[in-house]
């Protein structure tokens, strides 16, 4: 009898703590990305000790954004020269604090530089004695090289992309050669490989490698984007408003658009749209038309919502005020939130046209956009990983499940900062008009009308640059 009334007990004792551990995994980011990561350290001569010691503070920078654990990122480094020494074997340390301390001390060897040796060490052996294989979603190797690799790279790093392995090359300072930097990492090089000028710069490049390395965790799906693919969201077919609302003739003959009325319900589990969060950077895009009631109301364009309805992320317009608020997670309270203000031409959303509005959300701050001109820059507090235990909701009023009716033609998160610059207004008709302004960098959709017009296909146009392609002018 006391024995099952103790063992109720503890039972009833051990609940609580059970479930605070389940709600915490409802929350996620690039912190909860579940990662085996494998750091190839150049410990070679041409490094130095100086810069060597410089080269380990940088990985324990770009390893911060991680939760170092069992359940999250696992880390693992190896230095080479001649030969690869296993420095930290995969997962040996289960605390940031830990893995830190021993990130510090390792100390320099010296010698000549065999990277592909290193990275078959890291395929083989490294990768390979990871105790969660089946778990882990991502693979991904980070090579720091100074310089030119005495041996073949070429087959190592093909195997590590056979198996599944992200290898990413970071060259450092003028000796590199760009072909043997391409040939270690995956394609596009233009996102896996990065550059340095030297060691005492390598922290410029700490932001992006950051955000890459996040992007890899996070931001699994490809939008294409004219001849290159994005990684993003789309939230037109991820939402199914394709499928949910009526199609209506877009901005431009060439766009199509949806029709959003009070019956549309556009919600769905943030776990399907948004598994593993957001990213510490990304592009929100809308393109947009805001006709009657619809320009006068506050409603929450898009909004990612906790189980207990509180906001996680969300872009809210307000024809009232004439404003925009974007609302992310805070730190210190229960959500932050910033106000594009009347008097910064946002107010122009509101007039019943087509408009594309854009939103840049960095790590401390956000700028929005309205038709490609610049409205308002506005600093952030940290933020902190979002909940994706509840809905994600397109056109509602705030704070209710009512649909408010609008024409949505575009919706998309992209993962890359810089898709910013690259996502131009050109399906808005006063971009395509007023090509040149007063601002120093102007997108002229002048192309875009000529493909417009042009007689279809005889040109020999690919498809998708009809849509997207934009020239773009710098007026210098
Ligand atoms: C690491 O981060 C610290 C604090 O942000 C910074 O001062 C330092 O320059 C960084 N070092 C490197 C090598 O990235």
């Amino acid at each position: 009898g006391a024995m099952l009334l103790w063992s109720l007990w503890s039972a009833i004792l051990l609940l609580p703590p059970l479930e605070a551990a389940e709600e915490d995994n409802e929350r996620a980011g690039c912190s909860t990305a579940v990662n085996d990561l494998v750091y190839i350290v150049d410990g070679s001569w041409s490094v130095g000790f100086s810069d060597f010691d410089t080269a380990k503070q940088w990985l324990i920078n770009i390893t911060s954004q991680f939760d170092i654990s069992s359940h999250y990122t696992q880390v693992a480094v190896i230095q080479y020269s001649d030969t690869p020494r296993l420095e930290i074997p995969l997962g040996k340390h289960q605390s940031g604090v830990k893995l830190i301390q021993a990130i510090q001390s390792i100390t320099y060897l010296g010698g000549n530089t065999q990277t592909g040796r290193a990275i078959k060490f890291a395929v083989d052996h490294v990768f390979a004695s990871s105790h969660r294989a089946s778990q882990v979603k991502n693979r991904i190797a980070v090579v720091v090289t100074d310089g030119r690799s005495q041996d073949d790279v070429v087959d190592a790093s093909m195997e590590a992309r056979v198996q599944g392995i992200t290898v990413f090359a970071v060259g450092v300072g003028s000796e590199i050669t760009t072909s043997e930097l391409v040939s270690i990492a995956n394609r596009p090089s233009s996102a896996y490989v990065l550059y340095a000028e030297d060691y005492t710069t390598i922290e410029h490049i700490q932001g992006s490698m950051e955000q890459k390395l996040c992007e890899e965790s996070v931001c699994p799906t490809r939008i294409p984007v004219a001849s290159r693919d994005e990684r993003g969201f789309e939230l037109m077919l991820g939402m199914n408003v394709q499928k949910k609302a009526k199609k209506i003739p877009g901005s431009l003959i060439s766009e199509a658009a949806y029709t959003l009325t009070a019956s549309t319900d556009i919600t769905e589990n943030t776990r399907d749209i948004f598994p593993e969060g957001l990213p510490p950077s990304y592009v929100f895009v809308a393109t947009l038309r805001l006709k009657g009631s619809s320009s006068k109301l506050t409603f929450d364009l898009w909004r990612v919502l906790s189980k207990d309805k509180e906001i996680q992320a969300a872009v809210t317009l307000s024809g009232k005020d004439k404003t925009v608020i974007f609302t992310t997670t805070s730190m210190t309270e229960k959500e932050q939130r910033v106000t594009f203000k009347a008097g910064f031409q946002v107010g122009m959303l509101y007039d019943g046209k087509w408009h594309q509005f854009k939103v840049l959300v960095r790590p401390r701050q956000v700028i929005s956009f309205l038709d490609d001109q610049l409205i308002q820059e506005i600093m952030l507090e940290p933020v902190e990983p979002i909940y994706i235990n509840g809905e994600t909701q397109v056109a509602k009023r705030r704070g209710t499940d009512i649909t408010v009716p609008v024409e949505i033609q575009k919706l998309r998160l992209y993962c890359d900062p810089h898709q910013s610059e690259r996502e131009t207004a050109c399906e808005i008709h006063s971009v395509v008009r007023a090509p040149l302004s007063a601002v120093s960098t102007t997108q002229s959709c002048s192309q875009l009308i000529k493909y417009q017009l042009g007689p279809q296909g005889q040109r020999g146009l690919p498809g998708p640059m009809v849509t997207h392609s934009c020239t773009h002018h710098f007026i210098l």
